[in-house]
């Protein structure tokens, strides 16, 4: 435990009905949310492991960078509430805040911008490592292994134990991951890659690499580019969600800061988690027609059936997301700026969130739209294919998972993370030579 987490005077008593023992546990308390039961010597005083798949109910880290209560639909980067985020600051504010815990005043803010847009090129071997991917790769296969790739061209930035090092590396990640994500969206199309234009900000410069091709000028949508950081803002960090324990369990043997982010592209990928989006976009061209609605909620309510409505609920937000409030207006913003409000696809995503919102089934288990349903539409509306949903959710997600990984890597109480289990398999049998098996 370091200093930032109180012990308090209360205890826990576990007794052990077996035996009649009782042990007593301390209770640590954060700033705000739930206490917890430090119980890190149980198996040594008891022979016990406890048990929690999921890590429902498992704190895995102590941590300062970020606040969810999912009851009340609160999310506080560093303190300050998503919505003012969202609304006031911009992108580039944000990492700051995530990474050094403060909002950067105007200095601190130009040099930090300056610092980070110095590294928006790729080493152009790297450019090169594309062509070994097929051009029908997933563009999130393509990230996780030009991402991971980043470790063999830059030596100077491996070592964990000097900030300075930490440093570069997580200003190269957060520089580099656009560019690798646009060039990833270009080698599926067959274009030239654009190289970033250091006078545009994070964004534009995104939306510019995205889609400028050398053969006609590319003019940036100033509405596009604040729906974009505004989406960046919005993904940048929810604290120990899968890809971030990911990149924090990876780090925790001391692997270097590349292959972290890699791992946690890797996990973001499912879609039970980033690749959700996308699954809506899939799940709405399977609906299909707003009269086939009743049909694909029945099956979503089916014990029986595993269909889900894509982009619906969340593992902490069982109430309202409140992304998915700012993302919802950011979604009406963009389809107006951009002509598409009569949209048939975007209709019926509208229709199926009213039904839903209705159905008892989903009510009585609060099962809300989540940031991803939103982030689908406007990102299908943008031009941007399905394929590159999760793409553009792990650019958002990078500086969270460094802001998290330096957490870790400078958190005095870290080790190697190593959960245990409940073994439930054959015990020790005797060896049968091949000619025997049955
Ligand atoms: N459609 C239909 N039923 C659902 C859904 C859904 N989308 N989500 C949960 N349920 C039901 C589930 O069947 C269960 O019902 P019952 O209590 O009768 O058995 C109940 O709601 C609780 O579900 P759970 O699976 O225990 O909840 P969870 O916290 O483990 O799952 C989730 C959270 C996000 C994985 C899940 O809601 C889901 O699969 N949603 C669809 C995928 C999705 O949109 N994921 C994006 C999450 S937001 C992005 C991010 O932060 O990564």
């Amino acid at each position: 435990m370091n200093d930032r987490s109180k012990k308090t005077n209360q205890t826990v008593t576990l007794t052990d009905n077996a035996s009649g023992k009782t042990y007593d546990f301390p209770v640590m308390s954060g700033s705000v949310g739930p206490d917890v039961i430090d119980i890190r010597t149980l198996y040594a005083d008891t022979g016990y492991f406890t048990y929690d798949p999921g890590f429902t109910s498992t704190a895995s880290c102590e941590s300062t960078i970020t606040y969810i209560d999912g009851d009340e639909g609160i999310l506080l980067y560093r303190g300050y509430a998503i919505e003012d985020l969202a609304m006031h600051s911009d992108y580039m504010d944000v990492c700051y805040l995530l990474l050094f815990g403060e909002l950067p005043n105007k200095e601190q803010k130009a040099k930090f911008e300056h610092d980070v847009t110095y590294h928006t090129m790729l080493h152009e071997q790297v450019n090169q490592f594309y062509r070994g991917f097929r051009r029908d790769s997933h563009p999130m296969a393509v990230m996780c292994g030009v991402v991971g790739a980043l470790s063999a061209f830059y030596h100077d930035s491996l070592d964990i134990n000097d900030p300075w090092h930490r440093t570069v590396a997580s200003y190269r990640m957060i520089a580099k991951i656009p560019t690798i994500a646009a060039q990833a969206y270009k080698y599926a199309l067959g274009q030239p890659f654009i190289y970033p234009r250091n006078e545009l900000g994070y964004s534009e410069n995104f939306l510019h690499m995205l889609f400028a091709t050398p053969a006609e000028e590319y003019k940036i949508s100033p509405t596009l580019a604040k729906a974009m950081d505004r989406i960046l803002i919005l993904h940048a960090d929810h604290e120990q969600n899968a890809s971030t324990s990911t990149v924090r369990l990876s780090g925790s043997s001391g692997a270097n800061p590349f292959a972290c982010i890699a791992a946690g592209i890797a996990s973001l990928w499912g879609p039970a988690h980033g690749g959700a989006n996308e699954a809506v976009l899939n799940m709405l061209d399977q609906i299909g027609d707003k009269k086939n609605i009743p049909e694909f909620v029945k099956k979503a309510k089916d014990k029986d059936d595993p269909f889900r409505l894509m982009g619906f609920g969340h593992r902490v937000y069982k109430n309202f997301d409140p992304r998915a409030r700012v993302m919802q207006q950011t979604c009406h913003e963009v389809l107006d700026e951009l002509g598409m409000t009569d949209d048939p696809l975007l209709e019926l995503a509208m229709e199926l969130e009213k039904i839903a919102l209705e159905d008892e089934y989903f009510v009585e288990r609060k099962l809300y739209p989540n940031v991803d349903f939103y982030s689908g539409i406007i990102f299908k509306a943008m031009g941007i294919p399905t394929s590159m949903f999760t793409v553009l959710f792990a650019v958002a997600r990078t500086v969270g998972w460094i802001a998290q990984w330096n957490e870790m890597v400078e958190d005095p109480s870290q080790k190697i993370g190593r959960p245990r289990q409940l073994f439930t398999g054959a015990t020790r049998r005797d060896y049968v030579a091949l000619g025997k098996r049955k």
